[in-house]
């Protein structure tokens, strides 16, 4: 997991006030609730806010640039709503522009990756999957974590096509689906694999449906938890802490690029969150670029 940087922003502001301040979760869309999820019940008295970026998702199939540009601008925004810390709860956007969203914003961030390590570690067949957009796939950081885990393991890494799209749309278990899922799983199967690795924040949501398919074959790797605890050592490092116990969690806020109804949706079935979700416009310079197109054409 991407270590914490130093904030020296952070640091000139009055810890008591800022520990008060909620902290950002961003996603693509709606995969980064499966992070929150894990943030909530590891950090009960924080408060929330979640940005859905469904208007652009998936991010897996967009090149690298547009990625880093949709990334700093939620993360500006972010910090602009006053948030604390940032969760870049997106493997996509973690591979292609953690360290220049580190670089360019003033609030300490935790970014996500495949859990590589994790299935290294405790593959007994030495083969594992990974299933991960095309874009962290491509990425030199996931090659990177190849390069330093995968050395005795082999790691059979399948782009899941189709399964960001079919989250988006509260699918999370229809027979065409579970068709995608099958023809992912069943050559890791076939080739010996005994862990796979969930190396996208919306497939945690398709736990179930990958059960069925695989049983007890398939150890499932998903790193929300450990991301949420790495959350609660950075805010602690940065005296960030909320000082204030909750009774319940509070309600997270909830926003979107595109009008929020699947993120209600979701929320309420998997997460039994029963939260409005506020759209938003977040421009960037690359969606201002193709506004701008589109008018011309
Ligand atoms: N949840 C994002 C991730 O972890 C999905 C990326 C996408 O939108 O393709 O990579």
């Amino acid at each position: 997991m991407p270590a914490p940087s130093p904030s020296p922003t952070v640091c000139s502001v009055a810890a008591g006030a800022a520990s008060q301040a909620p902290i950002g979760i961003f996603d693509s869309g709606l995969g980064g609730l499966s992070v929150l999820r894990a943030v909530r019940a590891q950090l009960p008295d924080e408060a929330l806010l979640y940005v859905a970026d469904s208007l652009y998702a998936p991010y897996g199939e967009r090149d690298d640039d547009f990625i880093a540009d949709r990334t700093l601008a939620i993360g500006a925004w972010l910090a602009a709503q006053g948030a604390k810390a940032l969760v870049v709860a997106c493997n996509t956007a973690t591979a292609q522009s953690i360290a220049l969203v580190r670089d360019k914003l003033p609030i300490p961030l935790v970014g996500v990756e495949p859990g590589v390590k994790p299935a290294a570690l405790q593959s007994k067949s030495r083969v594992a999957g990974v299933l991960a957009t095309q874009a962290t796939l491509r990425s030199a950081r996931f090659q990177g974590l190849l390069e330093r885990y995968a050395a005795d393991c082999r790691f059979l890494c399948q782009p899941g096509h189709g399964l960001v799209q079919a989250v988006e749309r509260c699918d999370v278990g229809s027979a065409e689906l579970r068709a995608l899922l099958r023809s992912y799983l069943e050559p890791m199967l076939d080739a010996g694999a005994d862990t796979l690795v969930l190396g996208c924040t919306h497939y945690p949501f398709l736990d179930a449906a990958i059960r069925d398919i695989v049983g007890e074959r398939l150890a499932l790797i998903d790193t929300s938890v450990a991301i949420a605890r790495q959350l609660e050592r950075v805010l602690e490092q940065h005296g960030l802490r909320s000082a204030t116990p909750a009774a319940r969690p509070p309600l997270p806020r909830f926003y979107s690029t595109d009008d929020g109804v699947r993120q209600r949706q979701l929320a309420a079935t998997l997460l039994q969150i029963e939260a409005a979700v506020e759209q938003v416009l977040i421009s960037s310079p690359r969606t201002c670029a193709a506004a701008r197109d589109s008018q011309v054409a």
